[in-house]
């Protein structure tokens, strides 16, 4: 039996949006195939609320999170982590040869913006990468706020987010909030199915790759890829050398092709995936950016609300709780995987703690295409079988 998947990723996706995967194939150096990759980035650049470059990448979005830190950092990156996928980012970079420290917050607390400062004002940065919504600890940290610290203390420091999670389901303002490099995955809250990852690029974030590449391009080449002003690029004598970015994920080659190719990618990217993210855009730009985030915040003040009633919260300070997912206190000492048995048998099913969080906690998403209707009846079922 098909379950309804509320748990946070892959989420269900509507059968419309599926049926477009079955589109037959195009050849990847078609025009047909630059059309359709030009129509998702612009749609996506609303969605991102950015004017930067959208690039698409055939593999999950830790592709993209191993891309970023390994093609931006010249010097050193400091992670913040508040939980299993800010951890992640950090073994990447230690796996890649990537200079960089972490630093955690105790858990259920956020990246605040004191920490990002006292660890930049050591000067040891000029990368550093946050979580905006921690899929493990249901936390959504400040990122417009560290987003202002940068620009006002830290201009050189690159800005790189994780919003796997919560992009499309809650407004992340990337231009404004001056995030550099912005990731997400296909199968949360954009409602398509897994294997596609999706992220926005900064020429500033490009301009520090090419300087430091082993293309070195001066800045008047730099200039005319950019098609922009001297003015705008900084100065080389800060960039050091990033001896390699992989080739896969290579951000600049990535980049390039993009705006040489006419959207075209350096390999042959899921074609599938692209017609229903096509589809699946115009649905997501047809309900209304607000409407969808308004729709989110209302479904996760219902699963709030009836955690407080029957559990507790897993993040203490209700400014932080994400609006995509819920991560609860299991203060009952439910056996989670019981209930997941019980609410298989009705078509359901939610999601462990994740980590060292198993079974101390439970997760309930709502995010993507789900309604509050939807929500209710999860909710309902569960009060059934617990007796609550
Ligand atoms: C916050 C966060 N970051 C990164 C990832 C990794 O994304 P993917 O599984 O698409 O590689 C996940 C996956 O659940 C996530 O929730």
């Amino acid at each position: 039996m098909h379950k309804k998947l509320f748990i946070p990723g892959p989420v269900d996706v509507r059968e419309d949006v599926l049926l477009k995967m079955a589109t037959p194939q195009i050849g990847h150096r078609s025009k047909a195939a630059s059309a359709l990759q030009k129509g998702i980035s612009e749609k996506l650049q609303k969605v991102f609320y950015t004017n930067n470059t959208i690039i698409l990448s055939t593999s999950s979005g830790s592709g993209l999170m191993e891309a970023a830190i390994r093609s931006c950092t010249r010097k050193r990156a400091a992670v913040f982590s508040v939980g299993a996928f800010g951890d992640r980012w950090y073994k990447m970079a230690k796996s890649n040869g990537v200079p960089a420290d972490k630093f955690s917050s105790v858990a259920g607390q956020p990246t605040t913006v004191a920490m990002v400062d006292e660890a930049l004002a050591t000067g040891k940065y000029d990368v550093i990468t946050v979580t905006h919504n921690e899929t493990s600890a249901g936390i959504m940290n400040p990122v417009a706020e560290i987003g202002e610290l940068l620009k006002s203390k830290y201009p050189e420091v690159l800005f790189l987010v994780d919003t796997v999670s919560s992009m499309g389901g809650t407004k992340i303002e990337v231009d404004a909030w001056g995030i550099d490099v912005c990731i997400t995955s296909t199968q949360k809250c954009l409602g398509l199915p897994a294997g596609m990852a999706i992220c926005s690029v900064t020429e500033r974030a490009i301009i520090w790759i090419l300087l430091n590449s082993e293309m070195k391009l001066s800045y008047d080449d730099i200039s005319s890829i950019l098609g922009k002003e001297r003015s705008t690029i900084r100065a080389i004598e800060a960039a050091k050398q990033v001896e390699n970015r992989g080739l896969y994920f290579d951000l600049v080659e990535l980049y390039d092709y993009v705006h040489k190719k006419d959207h075209q990618y350096p390999s042959t990217p899921s074609l599938s995936h692209m017609y229903a993210m096509d589809y699946q855009l115009d649905r997501i730009l047809a309900e209304g950016l607000e409407n969808r985030f308004a729709r989110h915040i209302e479904m996760a003040n219902y699963v709030r609300d009836w955690a407080r009633s029957n559990f507790a919260l897993f993040v203490e300070d209700e400014k932080y709780l994400s609006n995509t997912l819920t991560t609860i206190k299991n203060t009952k000492e439910i056996s989670v995987s019981d209930l997941n048995k019980k609410l298989a048998e009705r078509g359901f099913e939610i999601s462990n703690g994740y980590g060292d969080l198993k079974d101390v906690t439970f997760r309930i998403s709502h995010m993507a295409d789900y309604t509050l209707d939807e929500v209710k009846e999860l909710i309902t079922i569960i009060n059934e079988i617990l007796g609550l």
